[in-house]
């Protein structure tokens, strides 16, 4: 780690134990790790072959969901559902934001970053957005691809991600909560749109070009070919390229760990300081993914591979264990609610006699008291 992002992290640091020591109690803070077209590629999901090292620790102390799933199969209306906690048909955003595609959500509607930011949470979001309109997904520290920034550099280098990530601490005021969305690129296809880079964008930055990456590369003969994928070379020699793109984000999550993991070894002074400090017992983070991974039956579709997603959810004081209870995305706005105390507000949309009401529920009771098996319907 660069020196003077150490000195940033310490000074970050510092700061956040003055805070402690003012209020008594630290603040809350919530980290949203987001994945592009992931599956379950990991350990943490039963892959044997595709190494997740910073994914496996993060789940190790998190609530593994095994049965959680996204409202619908598509990038932005995926995105628009999780970050609203609202269903396409109550969002708007029914397609894909970007180009001739067009969607947005319901100018009227309140997102959890809009809603946060008016109980004086500071709300970043780094790497892919692909949601719209900006009034409706404002946060005060932007650097995405509805920015004009390159998706490259913003959603799959790490170290550039990284470098975001300090400046947005550097930059919170010591007092206030915060909420960081960080919306990887990784694993997504770009063959597309960068072929010289490779079906997955395996090939940028493996020359050395991210520093804090070391690529790790597979075999098509060694991959584990999902039950969803016929078993090609052209297939294998896919997810062997995705498999390398996985490792990149996997590396990327290692930074986050800092926030979370109380034991890592060899993070050395840095995760010293957060634990004396209290950070670990402040920050909620999930880890999950828009929607399934990009092959026949995957992405897109109502299959199982299109909509399972993985799930983790970090709570501050709750241990590492698996929970079979059906969760959805749609989950997580009433999570984060609940985490930092705020209500969700009294509202109309589109001149609709009902008040807007969120469908999902808080996991945070789910996480604490270990319900082991929660039914579709039960209260
Ligand atoms: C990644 O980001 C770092 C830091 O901003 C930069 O120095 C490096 O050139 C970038 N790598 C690539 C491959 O663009
Ligand atoms: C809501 O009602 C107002 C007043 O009648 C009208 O101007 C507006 O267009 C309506 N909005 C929608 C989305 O129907």
């Amino acid at each position: 780690m660069a020196m003077w992002h150490k000195i940033v992290m310490f000074l970050y640091l510092l700061s956040i134990r003055m805070t402690v020591m003012a209020t008594g109690q630290a603040k809350k803070n919530i980290l949203f790790l987001i994945a592009d077209d992931a599956g379950f590629e990991t350990p943490v999901y039963g892959n044997t072959v595709c190494q997740t090292p910073n994914l496996d620790r993060l789940a190790a102390q998190s609530v593994v969901f095994d049965n959680a799933f996204t409202s619908v199969s598509s990038c932005s209306p995926s995105r628009a559902a999780l970050l609203t906690g609202l269903p396409s048909h109550q969002n708007g955003m029914y397609g894909l934001h970007h180009s001739v595609h067009h969607f947005n959500s319901f100018d009227g509607v309140v997102s959890l970053p809009a809603l946060v930011q008016q109980h004086g949470v500071r709300t970043g979001i780094i790497g892919k957005k692909h949601v719209g309109p900006s009034s409706v997904y404002p946060f005060d520290f932007s650097y995405t691809e509805e920015d004009g920034h390159s998706i490259l550099q913003v959603g799959r280098n790490i170290t550039h991600i990284k470098e975001l990530v300090g400046r947005f601490l550097a930059t919170t005021p010591r007092s206030q909560p915060w909420f960081l969305y960080v919306g990887f690129h990784d694993p997504h296809r770009c063959g597309h749109t960068h072929p010289e880079l490779g079906q997955f964008c395996e090939r940028f930055g493996a020359d050395g070009g991210i520093p804090d990456w070391t690529p790790v590369w597979y075999s098509p003969d060694s991959v584990e070919v999902p039950y969803n994928v016929q078993d090609t070379p052209a297939a294998r020699a896919d997810i062997a390229a995705q498999y390398t793109t996985v490792s990149r984000l996997d590396q990327g999550t290692y930074y986050f760990l800092l926030f979370t993991v109380e034991q890592l070894p060899g993070v050395g002074l840095v995760l010293a300081e957060l634990e004396r400090f209290g950070l670990t017992d402040s920050t909620l983070v999930v880890y999950t993914s828009d929607n399934g991974a990009p092959f026949p039956g995957g992405r897109t579709n109502l299959y199982e591979a299109g909509v399972a997603e993985p799930l983790l959810l970090s709570v501050p004081g709750v241990g590492g264990r698996r929970q079979a209870s059906p969760v959805s995305l749609l989950d997580l706005v009433p999570t984060a609610l609940d985490w930092l105390g705020i209500s969700y507000p009294h509202y109309h949309l589109n001149n609709r006699t009902a008040a807007v009401t969120l469908t999902g529920r808080s996991l945070l009771s789910l996480a604490q008291k270990g319900t082991e098996l929660l039914c579709w319907g039960q209260k």
